[in-house]
């Protein structure tokens, strides 16, 4: 019998014992963005490390300017490729915790899923490769190839320290491939293999008009309101069609190639079935672009909040002092981050009349990225999903944002193969995240197959 067949046997033996550590691993409530998090962080980075020395992996915690990450390797080998796996262990906060079905920290199996926040995001699917690689330690005595795992726990708040880190270590993360499972498939049991994100750049201002709250019979007439600038400088932004009007956004901008335009052709999407999932009547934005080039290959700015004055329940007669906005734009190739925080700011700046002022904030800066599709490592993860699920995956793009992988396509030049074993509909960031536990499974196949395939055809 072929290594692999031991290892795939080992996979179906093993199903009880690995959800089992799943719902483990989703017991810590490790959210990155709370600073009380810190004893919680750092517990949930202690089981993955010791879970990775149970398998037989060398494993360390190492600190970093923020939380810290986790690095597991096999014995290195001469002469036979070697493999990243990245992936993170810190999770989104749980807000609004009263809409989850059951609590977010106490994970739950129903209709053949695991409901847990980080469920799919991303430590279902990053545990996936942990149990493919104790695969083929138990049963074939180690993976065919040299295998490294980055487990961050800062990706929710834009890894904002990984570079550098990385940087720091940089041999030891040097690879022929990174693997990373934190996208979605196309839909149930149609996988995708996904050849580009976009980046982000995340902004907020904050208008300030009067030192405080005022009454809006005594002093409306007289009194600044920047409830009233916050809005104005939002509508200018777009226009009614959903093009942004921040001069210079454009720049620059890469369309897509014609074979990829030709390839979302053939995507087997439903746009109706999509509107009603979203409750809409119709798909919104630039009606000039097909869906999945505005889903994919367009950039994009949406306000994500917007606050000022009263919001409470009934009427309060206020006039704000202070009003403001979050502002994500999603970027593609050929936008430079940087600049666009830039210009937006110089936008919004422009916008804020004398008698008020403004407190900007950018948050997030990150380029988007395309992986080359010919790489051998993008074979070998054809020939995995095949296997694994049976089912030859479709080329996607994404429209969301994994901050670390333009640094290894880009600085790094490291091929890298996003095998997401998600659903669109997982609730990734939102109350009752969940993820299908055959896709748990069959990732752990899928994952286990693209070390072999990886192996055989870089040899
Ligand atoms: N796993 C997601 C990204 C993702 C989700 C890719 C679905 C493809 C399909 C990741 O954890 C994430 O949420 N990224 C953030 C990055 C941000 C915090 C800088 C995003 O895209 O908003
Ligand atoms: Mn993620
Ligand atoms: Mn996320």
């Amino acid at each position: 019998m072929a290594a692999i067949d031991d290892v795939i046997q080992y996979v179906e033996e093993n199903r009880a014992k690995f959800e089992d550590e799943l719902f483990e691993l989703l017991r810590f409530p490790s959210i990155s963005s709370d600073p009380e998090s810190s004893d919680e962080m750092s517990r949930c980075a202690d089981w993955v490390k010791l879970n990775f020395e149970q398998i037989g992996l060398k494993a360390e915690i190492l600190p970093t300017k923020g939380w810290p990450v986790v690095v597991a390797e096999t014995e290195r080998e001469e002469g036979r490729p070697t493999v990243l796996v990245y992936g993170h262990y810190d999770v989104q906060p749980v807000d609004p915790v009263d809409l989850w079905d059951s609590p977010p920290f106490e994970p739950r199996r129903a209709n053949g899923n695991v409901y847990a926040r980080g469920a799919t995001d991303d430590k279902g699917q990053a545990f996936t490769h942990v149990k493919a690689a104790e695969a083929w330690m138990k049963a074939s005595g180690g993976p065919p190839v040299n295998l490294v795992f980055l487990i961050e726990g800062e990706e929710e708040i834009g890894s904002p320290n990984l570079e550098d880190f990385i940087q720091e270590n940089r041999s030891r993360f040097e690879a022929d491939a990174v693997l990373v499972s934190d996208t979605s498939q196309f839909g149930p049991g149609q996988p995708a293999l996904c050849y580009a994100l976009r980046g982000i750049t995340y902004m907020e201002f904050v208008v300030t008009g009067a030192k405080e709250d005022l009454h809006s019979g005594m002093f409306g007439g007289i009194a600044p309101n920047p409830a009233h600038v916050v809005s104005r400088v939002l509508a200018d932004m777009k226009d009614a069609n959903g093009t942004i009007q921040i001069p210079g956004f454009y720049d620059g901008v890469k369309p897509p190639e014609d074979w990829e335009l030709a390839e979302y052709e053939k995507l087997p999407w439903n746009y109706e079935e999509l509107a009603k999932q979203l409750g809409i009547a119709k798909l919104s934005g630039e009606q000039e672009f097909p869906v999945p080039v505005r889903k994919w290959c367009r950039p994009t700015l949406d306000i994500n909040g917007v606050y000022g004055g009263f919001a409470g329940k009934g009427a309060k007669t206020v006039i704000p002092s202070k009003a403001g906005a979050k502002v994500s734009m999603r970027l593609v190739p050929g936008q430079d981050a940087v600049r666009i925080a830039e210009i937006f700011e110089t936008f919004v700046r422009e916008r804020i009349p004398d008698d008020y002022q403004v407190e900007i904030t950018n948050f997030q800066n990150s380029p988007a990225t395309v992986i080359p599709i010919e790489d051998p490592a993008m074979q070998a993860g054809k020939e995995a999903f095949a296997k694994g699920y049976g089912k030859e995956p479709l080329l996607t793009r994404e429209g969301a944002s994994i901050p670390v992988v333009a640094f290894f396509v880009d600085e790094m030049k490291m091929p890298t193969v996003l095998l997401g074993f998600g659903l669109p509909d997982d609730n990734l960031h939102a109350p009752n995240e969940k993820f299908l536990l055959e896709d748990f499974h069959r990732g752990i196949k899928t994952s286990a197959h693209f070390l072999d395939a990886f192996a055989r055809i870089k040899r």
